[in-house]
């Protein structure tokens, strides 16, 4: 039998009961939290969909290995187990644990940064990784394709570096001024989409002509393999295990956070394949940001859930679930005629809320309004990715305009099922067949840094 989408290749064994609220509770409890989801707490959510980090359920397997972690300071079993497991997969020499991902970007990112004026070059930077590379005194330079921008066009890798970008961007600030090539796989910030094998390939040739680094920001590795393995020619009969080898092979350098395709509510990986000087520097760093280099802020526990993690995310059972679930929230968000970044990434189907929206200006925060109206239909929470998120211009202070205005619905991996995602789809339909009442959002209170996080609005 063929299933269009497959069902969980899982049993439940345990359940956390979550609450439902009325539509007059959840009209409080909103204006109580400012209007700003992320002010609201979690008890008061039904289905949490504002990220897919560190918010998945584990496995027996994981849970059991938990109960063997050694907890020594110092070159535990915990740590050298789950070096074994990182080096299998990447083929790297070198593994330093880390606390979460902006831990990893932290230790490492500073290292290639040699002198004044230096870029780091991404497909698209996430925001911590901009930040890091902020930092640490260098600038970001985003060199996505543009079909990525294109939202209702179908492209099978909306991930890819555009190459001439990539090209121009070194030759005009020189090659000498550039600390690495960041390659994020899946893209998060274009909407999961991933990063096809022959255009890393490209990349790698550049980054070799020009005797650059290549850092992988691998956060959904797996995923992105397994989009290879179904889209690209050739990859259709490799195990997802020999995409991800491939995949580092034509990098130096592996940053992870572990939260996503790891598998695990909190971890990180710095991983470097063959350069014993880089690894000596992050190495001594990591003492004092994160930790003893054979823990860098995870438990001996958490280590050994994450190495079984990391192999259960490479299981293509598990992937192809994974997948199709967010596949199938975006088809029936398409076939109601909501607009959607198209075909959707790996871990969130992205609303694209400039079109749901036309008649709310980027500085009234369209997607914060489409947002906001699925919680108070359903309770979802969701989060918006547009202009609120970009925030302002540093000299003239004025809001700038995001070239997008998304709303993302991130699925936690392995945590609900088809028929939550049901509820979330009617949600959102039903807040698209009522567009027109939607209403812009202004500043009560606006943060100065990071302002999505923590400030209030008020309804226009
Ligand atoms: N790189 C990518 C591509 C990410 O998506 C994230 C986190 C990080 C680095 C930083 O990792 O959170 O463990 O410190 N993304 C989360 C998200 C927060 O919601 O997309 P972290």
């Amino acid at each position: 039998m063929k299933r269009k989408y497959v069902a969980e290749p899982y049993r439940i064994k345990m359940v956390e009961p979550i609450r439902v609220t009325t539509k007059a509770e959840r009209i409080k409890l909103l204006k109580n939290a400012g209007y700003n989801p992320f002010s609201l707490r979690s008890e008061d959510v039904y289905i949490d969909l504002l990220t897919d980090s560190g918010t998945g359920a584990m496995s027996q397997d994981q849970w059991a290995a938990m109960m063997i972690g050694d907890e020594a300071y110092a070159g535990s079993k915990s740590f050298y187990r789950l070096e074994g497991v990182v080096k299998n997969i990447t083929g790297y020499e070198y593994f330093i644990p880390v606390h979460q991902g902006r831990g990893a970007e932290k230790v490492f990112l500073p290292q290639l940064v040699t002198h004044e004026g230096m870029y780091y070059i991404s497909n698209l930077h996430f925001d911590t990784t901009r930040a890091h590379v902020e930092l640490a005194g260098a600038r970001a330079i985003d060199c996505v394709v543009e079909d990525c921008y294109d939202i209702d066009h179908y492209h099978a890798f909306k991930g890819n570096f555009c190459i001439e970008k990539l090209e121009k961007a070194i030759a005009e600030k020189g090659k000498e001024n550039i600390a690495g090539i960041i390659m994020t796989i899946t893209n998060n910030s274009a909407g999961g989409q991933p990063v096809s094998m022959a255009n890393m390939r490209k990349v790698k040739e550049i980054a070799d002509k020009n005797g650059i680094m290549i850092i992988i920001d691998g956060a959904r590795y797996a995923e992105n393999a397994f989009f290879v393995k179904e889209r690209e020619e050739g990859y259709q009969d490799m195990d997802i295990i020999d995409i991800a080898r491939e995949t580092f092979s034509y990098a130096d350098a592996f940053l992870m956070s572990a939260k996503k395709d790891g598998l695990v509510n909190m971890g990180g990986i710095i991983a470097i394949k063959n350069n014993e000087h880089l690894y000596n520097l992050c190495r001594t760093f990591v003492v004092p940001y994160e930790g003893f280099p054979t823990y860098g802020g995870m438990n001996g526990r958490d280590m050994d859930a994450l190495a079984v993690g990391l192999m259960e995310a490479l299981d293509e059972n598990y992937l192809r679930h994974r997948i199709d679930q967010v596949r199938f929230l975006g088809d029936k968000l398409r076939d109601a005629g909501v607009p959607i970044q198209y075909p959707v990434g790996g871990h969130a189907v992205f609303v694209d809320c400039k079109s749901f929206a036309p008649h709310i200006p980027y500085d009234q925060f369209p997607a914060l309004s489409v947002t906001n109206a699925i919680y108070l239909e359903a309770g979802v929470r969701a989060v918006e990715i547009g202009s609120l998120l970009l925030g302002r211009d540093p000299d003239t202070k004025k809001n700038l305009e995001s070239r997008m205005e998304l709303m993302r619905l991130t699925i936690p991996r392995r945590l609900y099922t088809y028929d939550h995602l049901d509820v979330v789809a009617e949600a959102v339909i039903h807040v698209y067949e009522h567009r027109n009442e939607l209403k812009g959002y202004e500043f009560q209170y606006e943060s100065p840094i990071l302002r999505h996080f923590t400030s209030t609005f008020k309804p226009l």
